[in-house]
């Protein structure tokens, strides 16, 4: 027999299927609450609150267990290509050979963007955050790539499109900030030395294409590719569930991926450091600001709604870190801070209770900035790798035939009925 939760009300008692997940978690099904018991749930932020049920990613925030469509993500950054992942998430199963093969023909054959765009990239203002941008543009390639006939040919054609223009779009927009000459994708490169070659290869200094920082973008974006039903994820499904276009519902996750508190963090914690060697404070005093609380600083890069460990995205980042810069032969200061301050906030009591432990971006960032990508663009390089995941959950979402419109409700605390006062009496 299927088992049930009980709630006891006025003598009442009313009784709830559970439900249970592969990995053993558990649900309690509220889809009749209110109808049979006039109760709604309050649960601002939406921390104990099941919003779908996903095939996709699972994660243990007390385990520290992030896998991919049942692979650890630890076993898909040693050995999967960014594209590789991206066909899992989408697909549910790894690709062959010739799968992948054919898949990856597919985002290079489509990775240019329509001419007509770049008088768009040319019109925003130079200072713009390239989030604006990229939201934006995104949602305007609906007007540049208009409906096809039939709905699977639609789904194929948006999820190639958008898995290959975002990529282009993100290296165009740059180089188009900077007043600098595009360039275009080239067949011959794989998905993430043409992204990198499409960011830093100029007429007069062509672009070496190094393996080892490939494979660090590569790994970068394997570690952002999915995250359940995070923020931006969370807005991909909630936008979609209006049925809009998958452009608009992606649109709507970049801007709400943009925030310090979700995908902007990797920005706040390369800025927080920066302004840190520039004070020349001392770590200690950093951490001692975080603990205060009149003070509304919070160490960037630390904590995480799930992880209540070591997130495990992380240790892999933090490795990549180091062979980046061993790599690259350069010594970054900030990374040495974000060491010592790693270091000091694990051993303090503060961080230790409320389990405060680096999240991805305390390191990636650092990455980042050693592969040359400018600070304001590190949200956009969280989205590009972001974008398999909200596909795979905007699919799943299109094929739930549990699926409906979302829309939470909400507990009334302001004003009982009250008249209308006339302006001159007021
Ligand atoms: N520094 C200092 N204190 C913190 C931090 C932090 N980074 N994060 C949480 N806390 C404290 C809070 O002050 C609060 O303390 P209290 O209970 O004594 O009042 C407690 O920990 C719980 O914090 P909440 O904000 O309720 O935790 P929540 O789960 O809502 O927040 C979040 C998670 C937003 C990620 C938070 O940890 C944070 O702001 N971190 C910094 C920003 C960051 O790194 N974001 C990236 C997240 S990962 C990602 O999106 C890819």
């Amino acid at each position: 027999m299927s088992e049930t939760l009980k709630i006891e009300y006025n003598g009442n008692t009313f009784e709830l299927p559970v439900i249970i997940g592969s990995e053993g978690e558990k649900a309690v099904d509220i889809t009749r609450l209110r109808q049979e018991t006039g109760f709604i749930t309050y649960d601002p932020g939406y921390a104990n609150t099941g919003s779908c049920k996903s095939c996709i990613t699972f994660m243990s925030g007390e385990k520290g267990i992030l896998r991919y469509r049942g692979i650890p993500v630890e076993q898909l950054a040693e050995h999967s290509s960014f594209v590789e992942t991206t066909y899992l998430l989408i697909h549910g199963v790894l690709p062959t050979r010739r799968e992948l093969n054919h898949f990856s023909v597919l985002l290079n054959d489509h990775s240019l963007v329509h001419e007509d765009m770049r008088e768009f990239f040319q019109n925003f203002p130079r200072a713009s955050h390239p989030m604006a941008v990229l939201s934006s543009m995104v949602n305007a390639l609906r007007s540049f790539y208009p409906e096809l006939h039939t709905v699977e040919e639609e789904m194929d054609m948006t999820v190639t499109r958008l898995l290959s223009k975002v990529r282009t779009m993100a290296a165009l927009s740059y180089k188009i900030s900077r007043g600098h000459k595009v360039v275009y994708p080239r067949p011959d490169l794989s998905y993430c030395a043409n992204f990198l070659n499409m960011m830093f290869d100029t007429p007069v200094r062509p672009y070496v294409i190094d393996n080892d920082l490939t494979k660090a973008l590569n790994v970068f974006w394997i570690l952002h590719a999915d995250h359940e039903q995070n923020c931006s994820t969370s807005a991909v499904r909630l936008v979609g569930s209006g049925r809009v276009t998958l452009y608009a519902a992606i649109s709507a996750g970049i801007a709400a991926l943009w925030g310090p508190l979700h995908g902007g963090a990797n920005q706040a914690v390369v800025e927080m450091l920066q302004a840190l060697a520039d004070s020349g404070a001392s770590v200690k005093s950093l951490v001692a600001r975080a603990k205060d609380k009149n003070d509304p600083f919070r160490l960037m890069g630390f904590g995480h709604r799930v992880y209540k460990t070591y997130d495990p995205r992380a240790k892999i980042m933090k490795a990549v870190c180091d062979t980046v810069i061993r790599k690259l032969n350069i010594k970054d200061p900030l990374l040495d801070l974000a060491k010592a301050l790693e270091e000091v906030a694990l051993q303090d009591p503060y961080f230790i209770d409320h389990h405060l432990y680096p999240n991805v971006d305390f390191y990636s960032g650092i990455v980042l900035r050693a592969l040359g990508i400018p600070t304001n663009m590190f949200p956009v390089m969280f989205a590009i790798g972001r974008l398999p995941g909200w596909i795979a959950q905007w699919k799943e979402s299109m094929d739930d035939p549990e699926w409906r419109l979302c829309r939470p409700r909400q507990v009334y605390i302001g004003p009982p009925e009250r008249a209308y006062i006339d302006i001159d009496e007021r």
